[in-house]
């Protein structure tokens, strides 16, 4: 199942994409994004950790060979991966955050409380910490820590408590139950899955999605030409909010306009036909030009 692209008209506007142009995609994924970004005639640089995405975005997007890479790495490491393109700076980049359809939807990859899997959740499986080791070997205070912090879920002790007598946990709908069973009844009315936030925190943990995200902010901005546009896609808070903060000293210092005076949301139609765009927040900010 390829991956549904979120606010893409939105992304592709403010990247405002030119023939001939230099365009990374730091999240290329299956290559939703990044398709519509060389059918505009864009050359592209498409970064994904994840080695089987990047295998679907070569074939979905082999017919624009010419004017494609496509590198396995991290975007914390975004300067070097574009240093080693050999390609001039980047008249745009766009970071679609998180996970895509395909990756929760691979029972294998341990991403999703639905589907029975191992507790993995690397999006790189040459990493060497997954989801098990941090539910099975995290003092208790620890794993509360991180998931009050990371999920911001204020049943964390409880869950906590609840994880560390039921050890050793293995699979993915294990733990969604013992997360279940520790969130007290009158809290079952949620409208999300009671799993879901510790799964998010595990996932955030995992990957280190917050230390890369910081770390991709504090090199972009070298990798962009004068002008050159970042757009930023995230579905956490705590992702939006470093965007944000990151963006307000950009703009203070004199180094970047912001373009979206205004948090970018889908509209009701991609909402309706594609729910999992409804956490979906877009930032975009464009380089000073006198640097
Ligand atoms: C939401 S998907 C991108 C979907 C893509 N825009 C599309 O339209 O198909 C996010 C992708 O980012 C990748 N990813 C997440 N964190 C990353 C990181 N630090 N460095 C490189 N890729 C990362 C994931 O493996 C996933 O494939």
């Amino acid at each position: 199942m390829l991956h549904q692209p979120v606010l893409l008209r939105e992304s592709l506007d403010l990247l405002k994409v030119r023939p001939g142009g230099i365009y990374v995609d730091a999240t290329v994924g299956t290559g939703g994004h990044a398709e519509e970004i060389l059918k505009r005639g864009g050359r592209l640089l498409g970064i994904d950790r994840d080695a089987s995405a990047l295998e679907m975005a070569q074939r979905r997007l082999q017919s624009y060979a010419g004017n494609l890479k496509l590198v396995q790495g991290n975007f914390a490491e975004i300067a070097e991966l574009h240093a080693a393109s050999g390609w001039p700076a980047a008249d745009g980049i766009l970071a679609d955050l998180g996970l895509s359809s395909w990756q929760l939807a691979d029972a294998s990859r341990g991403f999703s409380f639905q589907l029975e899997g191992p507790l993995d959740m690397r999006m790189d499986v040459t990493q060497s910490t997954t989801a098990g080791d941090l539910v099975n070997r995290l003092p208790e205070r620890d794993l509360a820590d991180l998931i009050f912090r990371l999920g911001e879920e204020r049943h964390s002790r409880h869950i906590a408590r609840a994880i560390v007598k039921a050890r050793p946990i293995l699979t993915t709908t294990q733990l969604a139950q013992v997360v279940t069973r520790a969130i007290p009844s009158r809290a079952g009315l949620h409208q999300i899955h009671p799993a879901t936030r510790t799964f998010m925190a595990l996932r955030l943990a995992v990957n280190a999605e917050l230390d890369n995200l910081a770390a991709f902010l504090g090199k972009v901005l070298g990798v962009l030409a004068p002008a050159g546009r970042l757009v930023i896609i995230s579905f956490h808070s705590l992702e939006d909010r470093m965007v944000k903060q990151r963006f307000a000293e950009w703009r203070r210092r004199g180094l970047a306009r912001i373009l979206t005076r205004r948090v970018v949301r889908p509209g009701e139609a991609e909402l309706r036909e594609n729910p999992r765009s409804r956490s979906a927040k877009l930032r975009a900010a464009e380089k000073s030009g006198d640097w």
